[in-house]
């Protein structure tokens, strides 16, 4: 059988993900794994459209593609995405159409699923035959129980192959509704109180809706709101994976990125993020935005900061995406205070939207209310302070240090009270009698204290 890899890591051959591959084409001799640096050549596959087809004409001539993935932020690098925008812009779908696919990724797990989902999606929307996923940690080659799952999960794929077996689809094609949003005069406007408000947008001339949707927003407030267009700073390329940030926040690229996130995003009260559908999430170049704010390590940058994002596009008909806007607001202690699209409504109903947008990200400013974090964040803040405070504090020094600083590690070893508590509670457990009594007591117990709260 022959196999081509995607290849999704910046870091091309010396990707950890590869070797995870390269392990599979040893325990597989006799099927052909052929590897093609995607996201690390991403510029030479755009710009040489001889490489470009090169590419399809590999997919072409085999039975199966196996995507193969670093998870960067919630997703896949912003270049892996770029291809997958490029083969949708140019038409090369068909290739893809009715091959068998897996997807392979390595990470820590943090937010791998919706990485999975997105390219379980981009499959589905291809017509491919996805047959499952695999989400490898990335020091589970070190292990022989994981190789022997891992060694399970290809031999799985390339009998799925071998057979034709039937495949099911798990996502419906998105619908786009055909509807020109035309913006009207804000008729009240909101005091932006003092607070700094910048609008962050990879806005083109073509997206009307959006354009016009940002053009009717600004104009709900009283005073100007600075609008950053990404397309418009010198970003001279995305993340390269070389961590060489991880030990002062200093990264490689020598380009506006940096200084832009530290003097216009972290210098503001009020965010807007605002962009266009593309596949299944926002454009590459707003993946490119979320994967370069990497210098920042795993501490949250916008502690805060109220959060708003404008969309166009069926952003409802992909959950998955809404996970991950909710979970980086999350994950960065911000308040997401809401998310207006123009998928449903009229004009007048998205003006309404906009107005109360632009009112709440205002008055939540003022009174400082950040939601309570839901699972989304407060479970990925507990694998990034074990992994900060354990594996991963060489090479992320900065991490380390800012966590330290921020309380993060509040392991619950450390209450001590708690513990002794708990020692003694167990003890007294083994009593029959004394579990009689708690078993009458409980309800009552679990809410004293609370009780107590709403009575002083
Ligand atoms: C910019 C960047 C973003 C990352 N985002 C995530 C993430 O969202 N979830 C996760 O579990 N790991 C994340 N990682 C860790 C990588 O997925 C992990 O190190 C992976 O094994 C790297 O594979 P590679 O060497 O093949 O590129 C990120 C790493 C980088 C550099």
């Amino acid at each position: 059988m022959k196999i081509t890899v995607l290849n999704g890591s910046p870091k091309g051959k010396t990707s950890v993900t590869m070797q995870y591959v390269h392990y599979i084409q040893k325990k597989f001799p006799q099927h052909e794994l052929k590897i093609i640096n995607i996201a690390q050549k991403i510029k030479k596959i755009e710009s040489d459209e001889r490489a470009f087809q090169e590419i399809l004409a590999e997919v072409r001539a085999s039975d199966g593609v196996l995507w193969a993935s670093p998870v960067y932020y919630f997703l896949v690098p912003s270049n892996y995405k770029r291809f997958i925008e490029l083969v949708s812009e140019r038409g090369g779908q068909e290739v893809f159409q009715d091959k068998y696919a897996a997807v392979l990724t390595t990470s820590i797990h943090f937010f791998d699923h919706t990485a999975h989902n997105y390219l379980h999606a981009i499959c589905d929307d291809w017509d491919m035959r996805y047959v499952g996923s695999f989400s490898a940690d990335m020091t589970d080659l070190l292990k022989a129980p994981e190789r022997a799952r891992l060694r399970l999960f290809a031999g799985a794929f390339f009998e799925a192959l071998g057979n034709h077996a039937p495949t099911a689809k798990s996502y419906r094609p998105l619908t786009w509704r055909d509807f020109d949003y035309i913006p009207g005069a804000a008729r009240s406007k909101v005091d932006v109180g003092g607070k700094k408000i910048v609008l962050v947008t990879d806005a083109q001339e073509h997206q009307a809706n959006l354009s016009g949707m940002l053009e009717r927003f600004k104009a709900s407030f009283s005073g100007e709101i600075e609008t950053i267009n990404l397309r418009d700073l010198d970003i001279k390329g995305s993340c390269l994976g070389c961590l060489q940030c991880s030990y002062a926040n200093q990264c490689v690229y020598k380009d506006e990125y940096v200084a832009f996130y530290n003097t216009k995003l972290k210098a503001a009260d009020i965010l807007i993020f605002a962009g266009t559908i593309q596949d299944r999430y926002l454009s590459s170049s707003w993946k490119m935005f979320f994967d370069r704010s990497f210098f920042n390590g795993h501490v949250p940058s916008l502690i805060g900061k109220q959060l708003g994002f404008i969309i166009s596009g069926p952003l409802s008909q992909i959950p998955n995406l809404r996970q991950i806007l909710e979970a980086h607001a999350e994950m960065q202690r911000a308040n997401l205070a809401g998310i207006v699209t123009d998928e449903y409504g009229d004009a007048a109903e998205i003006e309404h939207l906009l107005q109360d947008l632009a009112g709440r990200l205002v008055q939540f400013a003022a009174s400082g209310y950040i939601r309570p974090a839901t699972f989304l964040g407060v479970g990925g803040a507990k694998l990034f302070r074990d992994a900060i405070w354990g594996r991963l504090r060489f090479p992320f020094r900065a991490d380390y240090l800012a966590y330290k600083k921020l309380g993060v590690f509040d392991f619950p070893q450390k209450q001590y009270k708690r513990r002794i508590e708990n020692a003694i509670m167990s003890l007294l457990s083994k009593s029959p009698a004394f579990r009689k009594e708690v078993n009458k007591r409980m309800k009552n117990e679990m809410i004293k204290p609370l009780q107590q709260i709403i009575e002083s």
